[in-house]
């Protein structure tokens, strides 16, 4: 049993294994082989891989004997052309943007296995990208608007006079919104988030950071399925557009990572919105790829409009590709080491379990 690590393409940063868990397989009993150079971008060097126990290895040697290949993001399929049929390939595959590449791997014998369609069961806490890659990115986007906003974070008091904290909005108080959240209570702002999701009010107050909700108007409780927002009522909406109009004119950042799973990430802040912000002010928009929380975000962007800086954040986990990579790479090795079959010696993917079900890309998935 041969477990092969891809070569990510630029702009991918991150690596699919770390040394710790090609140490993990190997001691498992599984071969592993590590694409020249794959680490490179994550701070990896090809030693590091060999000192672990990795062959290190050119592509066609690599994928020719796999049984499973792992990836961060999908490969072009005629990259991994000589790869053996029935091998498993498995990584953020992306299938709702990339269908004629999974036809591809599928008519090629492979079976496809995307992890970001884990479940969100206690279970798969270990094996889920999203939440690892989300929390690095909720860090990112508070450092990044700390960077873009031309006053400090935290209240100075000194002998010049004193600087008052800066104030910020965390919109979306799932994984990266919590991380945001701790990250900007580090750095000394004084904090304030929103979620359609109640729940997270108590999270919000065992942060240090004040609660901003819609209070008395049905369709609060935007709880929808598997831990996730559902979209809320027409009234809810116009109350919590009112409600945000206020708070926002007060801002100096706004982080916004609001996410509904398989639709357009949800409109939060108007164009107007924004110009009621006074001038210097930041706004980072994490579901810029999703279409956006922020009226004129460009994704992968940072744009001015009407004195406010917008950043359109895509990937942000890419640029802390070690972290990133070592979070990603034990996912992967949680996901394997849950199906290793001690007997026969290699991955049993029971049809009928949750996790396997969730993430293999069959016909009609
Ligand atoms: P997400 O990335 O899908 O969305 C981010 C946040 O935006 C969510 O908190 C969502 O409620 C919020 N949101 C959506 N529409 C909104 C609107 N109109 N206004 C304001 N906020 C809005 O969510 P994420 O980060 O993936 O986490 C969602 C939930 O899943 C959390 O409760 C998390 O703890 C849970 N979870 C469970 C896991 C497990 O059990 N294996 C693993 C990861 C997360």
């Amino acid at each position: 049993m041969k477990v092969a690590i891809l070569k990510e393409v630029a702009p991918e940063t991150r690596v699919a294994a770390i040394p710790e868990t090609v140490k993990k397989f190997a001691g498992l009993g599984m071969n592993v082989g590590v694409e020249r150079g794959a680490g490179e971008r994550a701070s990896v060097a090809d030693s590091d891989f060999e000192a672990a126990g990795a062959i290190v290895q050119d592509r066609a040697a690599l994928v020719g004997d796999a049984d499973v290949i792992l990836c961060v993001g999908p490969p072009e399929p005629s990259s991994i052309a000589g790869a053996k049929p029935g091998a498993l390939l498995v990584g953020a595959l992306d299938p709702a943007r990339r269908d004629d590449w999974i036809a591809a791997y599928r008519k090629a014998g492979l079976q496809p296995l995307a992890m970001e369609r884990m479940p969100r069961i206690t279970r798969a806490q270990s094996m889920d990208i999203l939440s690892s890659q989300a929390n690095l990115a909720g860090y990112k986007a508070v450092v990044d608007a700390a960077s873009a906003y031309g006053r400090a974070f935290p209240m100075m008091m000194t002998a010049a006079g004193t600087i008052s904290p800066a104030k910020l909005f965390v919109m979306g108080v799932g994984v990266a919104g919590l991380q945001a959240i701790a990250t900007a209570r580090r750095l000394g702002a004084q904090v304030s988030a929103t979620d359609v999701r109640s729940a997270t009010r108590e999270q919000i107050l065992s942060l240090g950071a004040k609660p901003i909700f819609v209070e008395g108007v049905a369709g609060i409780e935007g709880e929808g399925q598997g831990g996730y927002a559902g979209e809320t009522s027409e009234e809810y909406r116009k109350a919590q557009a009112e409600l945000v109009s206020s708070h926002i004119a007060k801002q100096d950042i706004v982080i916004t990572t609001a996410l509904i799973p398989g639709k357009p990430a949800p409109r939060l802040i108007s164009a107007e919105q924004l110009r009621s912000m006074r001038s210097g002010s930041v706004v980072v928009d994490l579901a810029a790829e999703a279409g956006g929380n922020v009226e004129g975000v460009v994704a992968g962007e940072e744009t001015v409009i009407d004195g406010v800086t917008v950043i359109g954040a895509v990937q942000l986990a890419r640029s802390l590709a070690a972290d990133s990579s070592a979070l990603f790479s034990r996912n992967l090795a949680n996901f394997l080491t849950a199906f290793w079959d001690k007997e026969t010696k290699a991955v049993v993917l029971p049809d009928d379990d949750e996790i396997v079900a969730g993430i293999r890309l069959t016909e009609s998935a």
